[in-house]
């Protein structure tokens, strides 16, 4: 039996050209997602949480390169050959996107989309992937699947068309799910929908989903563990429940600050300043900038992560400051 993680990010750093100049993008990045297990990737914009997907779909542009392991089921992706490449895209591995809109084509029908994958990677017959299609699309609650397969996308709700790219990342059967932000551009009620039915085929099929977001909150309702970016790099990484009840880095406390609480009323505290980029960043901690804690080994000393508390954080003060980070984000 195969006992290897289906996803294995060991090192992972991302770089790209830009006119002239060599950008890092991630910087060593460790990840697993095992199967039946949900991992989160949480942090604000420019983070590098897209990158990241991206880089272990082989998905990267031209332009950008990635370093360190990607392994999936313990076979390095970074080595695949171009058949074995596709191979894996088009059966292991499934992407769901923030915007279905931006990912279909307006003049084509559902039923086209839904099978085209599939069968281009011969995987079913087109009689056998509308049939799977509608049998996918009646698990997760579609309603008149069969009439779904004739309708066009402008003729679904946002909440719907998502649905249907769940479907269609459903299709080939994959063992992981990459979800880059999957309910961002949907309503609070569709979103909470669509991350049932998530969830539910995840219990369900025994998959490996990685969920990316900037809502920590969200994140945390759907997920095992959680990986906390900032500027390319992860800053907090552990057990969901660990992470989101006791957050023992700033930042991640920062995040957790700055949402909405449908339980409490409580100010809003967002984090001060905005969000930097990997190749921003000095020689010191990527969010001393920021950071209300920053001491002066933080604006010259970058931290490296290391275990506290049964989980990885990167910061100098943990053991000074993360006691008093539950009570300030509640406060
Ligand atoms: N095609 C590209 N070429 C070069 N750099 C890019 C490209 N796309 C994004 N970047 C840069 O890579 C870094 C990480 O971007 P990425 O899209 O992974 O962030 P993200 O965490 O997904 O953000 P968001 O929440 O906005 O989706 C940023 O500094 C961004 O400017
Ligand atoms: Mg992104």
């Amino acid at each position: 039996m195969n006992t290897a993680p289906l996803l294995r990010m060991q090192g992972v750093g991302i770089t790209a050209r830009d006119r002239g100049n060599q950008r890092t993008l991630v910087r060593g990045v460790d990840l697993t997602v095992a199967a039946g297990e949900a991992v989160g990737l949480v942090g604000e914009s420019g983070s590098g949480k897209s990158m990241l997907v991206r880089s272990a779909m082989r998905l990267l542009p031209r332009h950008a390169t990635a370093t360190g392991h990607i392994d999936f089921e313990g076979r390095s992706v970074l080595g695949f050959s171009r058949r074995e490449l596709a191979a894996y895209r088009a059966r292991d591995v499934a992407l769901i996107h923030q915007d279905p809109r931006a990912h279909t084509n307006p003049l084509r029908t559902i039923g086209d989309f839904l099978v085209e994958g599939v069968v281009a990677a011969k995987l079913l017959s087109p009689r056998e992937a509308r049939t799977r299609a509608c049998e996918t699309m009646a698990s997760i609650g579609i309603t008149d699947p069969e009439h779904r397969l004739t309708q066009y996308p402008h003729q679904l709700s946002g909440g719907l068309l998502q649905r249907m790219m769940i479907v269609a990342a459903l299709l080939p059967s994959p063992k992981l799910l990459f979800a880059d932000e999957p309910t961002t551009a949907l309503d609070v009620t569709v979103q909470s929908e669509v991350m049932a039915i998530l969830q539910e085929q995840i219990r369900e099929r025994n998959l490996g989903l990685l969920f990316i977001s900037h809502d920590l909150d969200l994140a945390a309702a759907v997920t095992d563990s959680l990986a906390v970016m900032y500027a390319g790099t992860v800053v907090e990484q552990g057990a969901t429940a660990d992470v989101h009840a006791r957050p023992l880095h700033p930042y991640t406390a920062g995040l957790l600050a700055c949402r909405p609480s449908a339980t409490a009323v409580t100010r809003l505290k967002p984090i001060p300043g905005r969000p930097v980029s990997a190749y921003e960043v000095g020689s010191g901690c990527a969010f001393a900038a920021r950071c209300r804690f920053a001491a002066e080994e933080c604006r010259t000393d970058r931290p490296q992560l290391r275990t506290v508390e049964e989980r990885l954080v990167a910061c100098h003060r943990v053991e000074e400051i993360g006691a008093r980070l539950p009570e300030e984000v509640r406060s």
